[in-house]
């Protein structure tokens, strides 16, 4: 079984590639390399000792796309990661975010329809369902106006991708992350720092090492626990597997409606302190940070109902928020060590 996977040498793509490798399938990765490196593949295949197949490939250009299927008849699936992915840059150039987010999506769903069937899995985020009413969160929470224009393309496509799989031999599921965290515990893939860390554990890790003074909570003022929000942090490991599980489902033909949505994540909510306090405990370090206001456009809580991937695609998250810190840590100096 060959699949593709496009953005696969990225944060969530790598560690998806390990797992799918593992369990056997034939990878072929593209990725435009804007937001990763090729040092990406050496990480994978010591892990897994197995080097995937690559071709660099901006999905934007549709006959390169074409000209890519048209080459690759044997593919069987895709999980399509992907996509421009930071919050505050596409309220700044939402173009350029509609244009990547949805136009390589349309080209790749032009291609598979073309194809017998189709299995085709789908990098959502949390981020559509906005500030939810109820915690924790189920996949039939409203789908609230996105936040952002980043949120909007994920909202956008998969409403693209419910329309076209009623009317082709696509299967689809739809995979809403949480806040994907940490790193293989080879420490040979995580995530790669470009640039000053929008997230809240790449910074951590970041001033943990002394590369930036001191973290800024955005925000003590929030109706929480402790006045910090909150979110639900998956480890990029269990995120990667419930991929392969969801493509195996479809492969199976397992699946009882052409799209199948599921939130990701791992049923409990953490503060930004508590994060804090985990980093803490796991560098053995005090981590030098201060409050400061609200960042615009932050929900004040987000944390996952994971009744449905438990049961119907029984997945479960295993790592703890510490697990996740102290991978996230262990990758920080590596990466730093190499330097
Ligand atoms: C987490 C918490 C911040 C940085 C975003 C996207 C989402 C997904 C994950 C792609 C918040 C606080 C952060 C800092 C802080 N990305 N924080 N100081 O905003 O929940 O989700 O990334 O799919 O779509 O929206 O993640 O890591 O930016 O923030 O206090 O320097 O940490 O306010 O409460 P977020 P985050």
């Amino acid at each position: 079984m060959k699949i593709l996977v496009t953005g696969g040498l990225g944060f969530i793509g790598s560690h998806t590639v390990v797992e799918l490798q593992n369990q056997g399938f034939d990878v072929i990765i593209v990725d435009d390399l804007s937001n990763t490196s090729l040092e990406v593949l050496d990480g994978i295949s010591n892990i897994t000792g197995k080097i995937p197949a690559f071709e660099k490939l901006d999905l934007r250009e549709k006959n390169k796309v074409q000209d890519f299927f048209n080459r690759h008849h044997d593919i069987s699936g895709v999980i399509h990661f992907a996509a421009s992915k930071a919050v505050g840059e596409s309220v700044g150039n939402p173009l350029l975010y509609y244009e990547n987010n949805l136009n390589s999506l349309i080209y790749i769903l032009q291609e598979l329809q073309k194809k017998e069937e189709a299995s085709f899995i789908f990098s959502s985020s949390c981020t559509v369902y906005g500030q939810a009413e109820k915690m924790p969160i189920t996949e039939d929470a409203l789908v609230q106006a996105a936040m952002s224009p980043y949120g909007n393309t994920k909202q956008i496509g998969e409403e693209i991708i419910i329309d076209t799989a009623k009317v082709t031999n696509i299967n689809a599921i739809l995979l809403r992350y949480f806040n994907p965290i940490g790193s293989h515990p080879s420490a040979e893939i995580g995530e790669l720092p470009l640039g000053v860390p929008q997230n809240l554990v790449p910074f951590i890790t970041q001033t943990g090492m002394g590369l930036r003074k001191e973290l800024s909570v955005y925000g003590n003022d929030y109706p929480t626990s402790d006045g910090t929000a909150v979110r639900d942090y998956i480890h990029v490991v269990d995120l990667a597997k419930a991929h392969v599980i969801a493509l195996q489902r479809l492969l199976d033909k397992k699946n009882i409606e052409k799209v199948e949505t599921f939130n990701l994540g791992t049923g409990t909510g953490s503060s930004v302190l508590e994060v804090i306090h985990a980093f803490e405990k796991v560098s053995g370090q005090k981590l030098p940070y201060k409050l400061v206001d609200r960042r615009a456009g932050d929900v004040i809580e987000a944390y996952a109902n994971t009744d449905k991937a438990n049961t119907i695609l029984g997945w479960k998250a295993e790592s703890t928020l510490e697990e996740g810190m102290d991978s996230a840590w262990k990758w920080e100096q590596k990466v730093r060590k190499a330097k």
